[in-house]
């Protein structure tokens, strides 16, 4: 494995964790609507900074153009495919934000459900579609660039301490609701 897709492999097991954290707080009916409201309000800023502007950053920005030209038309119809999944998930974080600063839990809950379910698919593509044809497409050394250019998109995105903070949040999610 190269640099580039053990970075972004990384990147989807700590989504996948948040996704189950998100299984989890829905399951539970302990959990007060003041407490709930907080956490889709902090899921939709952990979604837009890690998940979009970050992760799908580095995939559209520095991944999908490189290998699209590269490969054929499977490459091609898949990172169609991956870029409206992209759009799609962006447009259910907006309802999931929406909804909780207008204090819907049922909204807020439903839309957190659809994103869910929609990102367990398209990261379940990328590891199973995706990765195999970085491995077969890109050489080592090209991955080796694509990695420099990823850290550059962390910088950027997530800023001095940010994976640090977005760490804390996930803690505090484990340990004030589901504990
Ligand atoms: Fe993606
Ligand atoms: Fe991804």
């Amino acid at each position: 494995m190269g640099k580039a897709i053990h970075d972004l492999a990384q990147e989807h097991e700590k989504i996948l964790h948040v996704l189950d954290i998100v299984k989890k707080v829905q399951a539970n009916d302990k959990i007060s609507k003041e407490a709930l409201l907080k956490f889709y309000i902090e899921l939709a800023d952990f979604i837009e900074i890690y998940a979009d502007k970050c992760h799908h950053g580095k995939e559209e920005h520095n991944l999908y153009h490189t290998l699209a030209p590269l490969g054929g038309g499977v490459e091609k119809n898949m990172i169609i495919l991956l870029l409206d999944e992209h759009v799609e998930a962006r447009a259910l974080n907006k309802e999931i934000r929406k909804a909780a600063e207008n204090g819907n839990i049922s909204e807020a809950t439903t839309a957190a459900d659809k994103y869910r379910k929609l990102l367990l698919e398209h990261i379940n593509r990328e590891n199973e579609e995706m990765f195999p044809s970085i491995e077969k497409l890109i050489t080592q050394k090209q991955e080796s660039v694509i990695y420099e250019h990823f850290l550059a998109v962390e910088k950027r995105t997530l800023g001095e301490g940010g994976l640090a903070r977005i760490d804390g949040i996930i803690k505090g999610w484990e340990t004030e609701l589901l504990a």
